[in-house]
């Protein structure tokens, strides 16, 4: 159900608009307040009439409009819990993707922090144009979700890819924001994310091939989730997702610093970095020379940051990772314990699909109960989503 919950719905120029009239009534039948924004292109498909009759608010169709209002149209963008743009056309993910706004319904979308969702609907090929593939991905890859079109026969009389998500599938789509939308509301994350980089010389570091996808994913669904969240991130090519705090850093020094000077007032810690085990001994200020047949490094222990949190963990919830080539439940289930942890996610290395770098893993959570789960292959972005129901459960126990 979506009870209480305020639900904005962007209807844009297709003919599927029509069928966004239904939307409307779903939406409302499972508890939720609807308002609509159309744009030009959509009223000429359907009436506002239809949308103002259904939701029980008037419509808004003008960014400047003649008539008096009594709530300026942009306290939509505050009053949303969930931001639906269905149908969406090619020009909508375009404007979004590009932070356009020219309309009433690119301008609330731009000034709102409600998680979006799109049910996009076009033409076949417009849907398999690379600008709109490119505009799709860059929306995904900002936390944006996504309703996939079906296949089918279109409004052009072809039959392809394009045509409106089933409406339960939008619904539930759109359900599933809402319940999560809040949940992690009053509570302060803090996330690492990505490898850190220990220098040897100028010129030279000791490092691993982590990115930060996972970290980073987890950052953007903690915050969709309502919660306050900090990113201790390492060296990483991933533009920040929007509205956390975002702290670089280089070495796994640095990481620490940050993190113990976060963790007092944090209540839940992700640990999704891979922080170097190991560090130079010695840093030379000047580039080694090649003399002689070889060097040898002295390396030296960092500090185990995860390790610390458990020993004064104080009631905070603590989320360790571990990347095992062999015995992977046994060695993650000896990490659980040792650091004290609530859950730890195994990432067991030689899988198609999983390790660093990719946009998918495999992997296994097992937290403080033993309690054991082999997640299929997931996106990064949905492994994300899958943890923190675990984290959401672990603070409502
Ligand atoms: N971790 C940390 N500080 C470190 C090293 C690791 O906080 N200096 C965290 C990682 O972010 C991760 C977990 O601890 O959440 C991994 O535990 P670790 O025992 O380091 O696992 P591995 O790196 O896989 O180490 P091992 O070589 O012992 O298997």
């Amino acid at each position: 159900m979506c009870t209480g919950k305020n639900i904005l719905l962007g209807v844009t120029g297709s003919i599927a608009a029509y069928k966004s009239a239904e939307l409307v009534r779903g939406l409302k039948v499972r508890g939720a307040d609807v308002h609509v924004i159309m744009t030009r292109s959509a009223q000429k498909f359907i009436s506002a009439l239809t949308f103002q009759t259904l939701s029980g608010h008037r419509v808004v169709t003008e960014m400047f409009p003649q008539e008096e209002i009594s709530v300026p149209h942009i306290k939509l963008a505050e009053w949303a819990d969930v931001i639906l743009v269905a149908p969406a056309t090619a020009n909508i993910l375009g404007k979004v993707a590009s932070g356009l706004a020219d309309d009433m319904l690119s301008t609330v979308v731009l000034a709102s922090k409600a998680p979006l969702c799109f049910a996009p609907a076009m033409n076949a090929r417009m849907l398999s144009h690379p600008v709109v593939v490119d505009n799709i991905r860059k929306l995904k890859d900002r936390g944006c979700t996504f309703i996939e079109p079906e296949r089918g026969e279109l409004a052009c009389g072809t039959i392809g890819e394009g045509r409106l998500a089933d409406l339960e599938a939008i619904i539930d789509g759109v359900m599933t924001l809402c319940d999560r939308s809040g949940q992690l509301s009053g509570k302060h994350v803090l996330v690492t994310a990505g490898r850190t980089e220990e220098p040897l010389d100028p010129v030279r570091f000791l490092t691993n091939p982590a990115t930060g996808k996972m970290g980073y994913a987890l950052a953007e669904a903690a915050h969709l989730r309502g919660a306050r969240v900090s990113l201790i991130s390492g060296p990483t090519h991933i533009s920040p997702p929007p509205g956390i705090d975002l702290f670089n850093v280089r070495t796994a020094e640095e990481m620490a610093r940050k993190a113990f000077e976060l963790y007092e007032e944090c209540d839940i810690v992700l640990m999704a970095a891979a922080v170097a085990d190991f560090r130079p001994k010695n840093f030379s200020t000047e580039k080694i020379k090649k003399n002689g047949a070889g060097l040898t490094v002295a390396l030296e222990r960092t500090e185990d940051i995860l390790a610390d949190f458990g020993r004064r963990k104080s009631g905070k919830i603590l989320i360790g990772f571990a990347l095992e080539t062999d015995d992977g439940v046994e060695n993650a289930t000896e990490k659980l314990n040792s650091k004290n942890l609530d859950l730890i996610v195994l990432n067991c290395l030689g899988e198609e699909g999983a390790g660093f770098g990719g946009d998918t893993n495999i992997v296994t959570l097992i937290d403080r109960f033993r309690r054991i789960e082999k997640l299929p292959k997931l996106t990064k972005r949905d492994l994300a989503n899958r943890i923190l129901d675990r984290v959401v459960d672990l603070v409502n126990e």
